[in-house]
């Protein structure tokens, strides 16, 4: 019998790394999780009953009582969602809260596909496959910025950039679970890259691990 395909893919914001996630689920017919949603329903619905970010014991509540089927509000994919997922995801409290339904996600038999900030490193340190997807920031700002316009939202690219190197910093400075590139996740720079393109590289990432080659790049 094979193991499971579990493929964790980390990076920072608007890397790719949700698009590529979603597509390598097709490719390979496995279920995705996004797992900033998470941290982003965490962080809306604190804020919607009148709770701060930094309150990690309202914040840890919310997350204690969170299942994979509520993250379908459209709200939970706005900037400022995004910016209170980062501030919610610094307690460990929460992060804790929220690494079974995690974990559950990564264990299934058929295998899985996980996108966020430590699924290489702390809830799946096990994967077969491991990638990290990053980008330079002006490109990842770029991205960002027509995404939320197509999503109708009032943002200037510089605003988008000042939001991505925040949240870049407090995401790989926190001291539980920083976002960092696990020793064996094999590192896919999408900056000149068209989501075709980066996609065909995930693809043969995950080839090669499977194959038991290591890195194809
Ligand atoms: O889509 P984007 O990359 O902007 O963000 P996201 O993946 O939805 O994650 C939002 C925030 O949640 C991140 O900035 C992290 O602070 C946090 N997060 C985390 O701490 N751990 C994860 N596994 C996923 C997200």
């Amino acid at each position: 019998m094979t193991a499971p395909l579990m493929i964790a893919v980390d990076g920072p914001a608007a890397s790719g790394k949700g698009t590529i996630a979603t597509r390598l689920g097709e490719i390979y017919g496995l279920p995705v999780l996004d797992s900033g949603l998470l941290y982003r329903a965490v962080g809306v619905l604190l804020v919607r009953q009148g709770g701060r970010p930094d309150d990690a014991a309202a914040a840890t509540a919310i997350a204690e009582g969170l299942a994979a089927e509520d993250l379908d509000d459209p709200a939970f994919r706005t900037r400022q969602a995004g910016e209170y997922a980062s501030q919610v995801a610094v307690h460990s409290a929460v992060r804790l809260a929220l690494r079974d339904l995690q974990q559950g996600f990564a264990r299934r038999p058929d295998g899985a596909v996980i996108d966020g900030r430590d699924i290489g490193t702390v809830i799946a340190p096990d994967a077969p496959v491991k990638l990290y997807v990053t980008a330079r920031p002006e490109v990842r700002a770029e991205r960002r910025f027509r995404q939320l316009l197509a999503q109708g939202e009032a943002v200037t690219h510089v605003d988008i950039l000042e939001d991505i190197l925040r949240r870049d910093a407090r995401d790989g400075g926190r001291a539980d679970s920083p976002m960092v590139r696990a020793k064996d996740a094999v590192l896919l720079d999408t900056s000149e890259m068209t989501i075709d393109v980066a996609t065909d590289a995930a693809r043969r990432i995950v080839e090669a691990a499977r194959a038991g080659r290591g890195s194809p790049l």
